[in-house]
């Protein structure tokens, strides 16, 4: 390669990687977060719940959300969508774990069916929570699962030895 088209190209890339650092949020990219868009993200549920906010739902009421925002990804009743299947043996061991990680991971964005990815409230993922022990055949349909009762579900993972 010539020296000059050489040294050009390094002043592109170089000004390239300086423009990506300079991205202000009016270019829009991202947002800014506010205290309470972060208060809601930086909190793991750890095996004693100690960090489970208080709130309820119902599988009722998850279904609803579920068809909105999970469907196209998981399929109808967890199956037979393109990610995960969600029913059949939960592999999580304990309900709490399943709260926890609809509430920081799920719903993925699906840009070409128009599903944005958004931050669920708390009774919401208990609803979802809710909806997906119903599907399991772990609780009732309107059965309201509150902060207590999730602490105390037993999954039918726990019984297992761990290997
Ligand atoms: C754009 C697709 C997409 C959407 C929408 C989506 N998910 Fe997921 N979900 C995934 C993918 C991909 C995984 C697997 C992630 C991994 O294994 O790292 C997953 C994994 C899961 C799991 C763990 C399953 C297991 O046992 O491995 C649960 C529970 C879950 N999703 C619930 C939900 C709920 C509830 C919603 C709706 C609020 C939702 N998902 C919406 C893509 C999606």
């Amino acid at each position: 390669m010539n020296k000059t088209i050489f040294l050009l190209l390094s002043v592109i890339l170089c000004l390239g990687s300086f423009s990506a650092y300079s991205q202000t949020p009016g270019q829009g990219i991202g947002k800014v977060l506010s205290q309470e868009d972060i208060g809601e993200l930086m909190y793991t549920v750890g095996p004693k719940g100690k960090e489970l906010p208080q709130g309820q739902g119902t599988a009722r009421e998850g279904e609803q959300i579920y068809t909105q925002s999970c469907i196209f990804c998981h399929g109808p009743e967890g199956l037979n969508g393109p990610q995960n299947t969600l029913k059949g043996s939960p592999r999580f061991p304990f309900a709490i774990s399943i709260w926890d990680y609809i509430h920081r991971a799920m719903p993925r964005s699906v840009a070409n069916v128009g599903v944005q990815e958004r931050q669920l409230s708390v009774d919401e993922t208990y609803s979802l929570t809710a909806y997906l022990l119903y599907i399991n055949g772990i609780i009732d349909q309107d059965t309201v699962l509150d902060t207590d009762l999730i602490m105390n579900i037993e999954m039918p993972m726990e019984k297992k030895p761990v290997n």
